[in-house]
């Protein structure tokens, strides 16, 4: 596709601001280094594409989060001085939207509904059961850098209620004896859409 052609393409280091090419850490190896500035460059097509277009700033910070796997504070300024968008705005979306995270997440993200129809159901109890089989809190991610727990705010299929969404495909009408059996299905990637991953 000659769009994902242009996607493709790496844009030379001279056309990221000096002020935004990462430094590293002291310990941080060149190859590193390299690999972060390429992300950078990645993002910069992205950016160059759809900052023609008005509003979309949605879908520059959708796809920075596929190539850096989170929104940190540096990506965040990055795209707001490339897009001209005040920083406090790009927070703003980052920070209202569950989708997007500002740390690091695990391979899957397991997001819990806490919306009213999703409460009432057991929201709660599925996203104790997740703590107890995962170890972790909400937020927080498994050592193996496999799952993220989170919460969010109703994804609008409450006649689904409770609704438990991994990497955006919604499991309806869970319960917390379906729980053990998510989790290990998707660490073996028995999940028809995981094995794409
Ligand atoms: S309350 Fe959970 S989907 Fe609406």
């Amino acid at each position: 596709m000659a769009q994902e052609t242009h996607l493709n393409k790496k844009a030379s280091e001279s056309e990221i601001p000096a002020s935004f090419v990462y430094e590293g850490m002291p310990e941080e190896k060149a190859d590193e280094k390299k690999i972060r500035g390429n992300k950078f460059s990645e993002l910069d097509q992205y950016i160059n594409l759809y900052t023609k277009e008005p509003g979309q700033l949605i879908i520059i910070l959708q796809k920075a989060q596929d190539i850096f796997g989170y929104l940190p504070e540096k990506v965040q300024a990055y795209i707001a001085e490339k897009t001209g968008t005040p920083v406090s705005e790009v927070n703003g979306v980052v920070t209202f939207y569950s989708l997007f995270s500002t740390e690091p997440r695990g391979k899957y993200t397991l997001d819990i509904c806490m919306g009213t129809a999703c409460y009432i159901k057991g929201a709660q109890e599925l996203m104790n059961t997740l703590k107890d089989q995962l170890q972790i809190d909400a937020g927080e991610t498994t050592p193996d850098n496999f799952f993220t727990v989170k919460s969010t705010r109703c994804i609008g299929a409450c006649g689904l209620a409770p609704v438990l969404v991994v990497n955006g495909k919604v499991h309806r009408n869970a319960n917390s004896g379906q729980i053990t059996k998510i989790i290990k299905q998707y660490r073996k990637g028995e999940d028809g859409e995981n094995k794409k991953h």
